[in-house]
């Protein structure tokens, strides 16, 4: 995949975000990818794989540290995409101010952006979130019920930039998705008029 992508994920814990993320950043090429787990371990003296266990919005999930992350993630994105990179930041964006912060972004530099939201049923996730052991993630099951309450839905103008992607499913088919989907949209941004029907229909999917 050649075309330059200003990526973001969008997602409860264990919804996929990590998962779709690491398919993107090796099917993108010359991208980089930004870990939020990472970047606020990091900013905090901790070690990658470090747990930190916490209760929801406390210690390094704080607020404010949260503010600090996500302002380091989208500076360290801009850099990127300056250099002529892509770059997918892998982090929740439940707040719609980051989301618009970094389309602005993505609009500035004149690079294709998109909001990538895996989705998976609760039972799913609930699963694959106790078998989650080695990992950079703190995410678990009394997060998600928290998430859910405090976050910014998608809203309509953002849904013209979002990919949903059926996470339910096992790594081949999520990756062949998402390979269709960044041919499409780079096929589809090369056509001004979008006058090929079956690109036109396959992306208002
Ligand atoms: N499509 C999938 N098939 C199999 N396992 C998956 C799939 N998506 C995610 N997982 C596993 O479920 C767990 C949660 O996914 P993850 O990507 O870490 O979620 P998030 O980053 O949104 O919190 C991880 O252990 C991951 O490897
Ligand atoms: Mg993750």
């Amino acid at each position: 995949m050649e075309n330059k992508f200003f990526i973001i994920t969008f997602g409860l814990t264990g919804s996929g975000k990590s998962f779709v993320a690491k398919i993107l950043n090796k099917v993108i090429k010359n991208s980089i990818l930004i870990q939020s787990d990472r970047v606020r371990k990091e900013m905090s003296g901790f070690s990658p794989h470090k747990k930190v266990i916490v209760p929801f919005g406390k210690g390094i999930y704080s607020q404010k540290k949260s503010e600090e992350v996500y302002k380091e993630m989208l500076k360290r994105a801009e850099k990127i995409l300056k250099e002529g990179k892509s770059c997918i930041i892998d982090a929740s964006f439940l707040k719609k101010k980051w989301r618009k912060r970094a389309k602005e972004i993505a609009d500035k530099l004149s690079v294709k952006f998109l909001i990538i939201a895996p989705f998976a049923d609760e039972e799913k996730i609930k699963k694959r979130l106790l078998k989650r052991k080695k990992d950079v993630s703190d995410g678990r099951w009394e997060i998600y019920i928290r998430q859910r309450e405090f976050h910014n839905k998608i809203d309509e103008e953002e849904k013209k930039y979002t990919v949903f992607v059926d996470n339910n499913k096992g790594k081949g088919e999520v990756e062949k998705f998402l390979r269709n989907t960044l041919k499409l949209k780079t096929l589809n941004e090369q056509k001004t008029s979008g006058s090929n029907p079956q690109i036109k229909t396959l992306n208002g999917a």
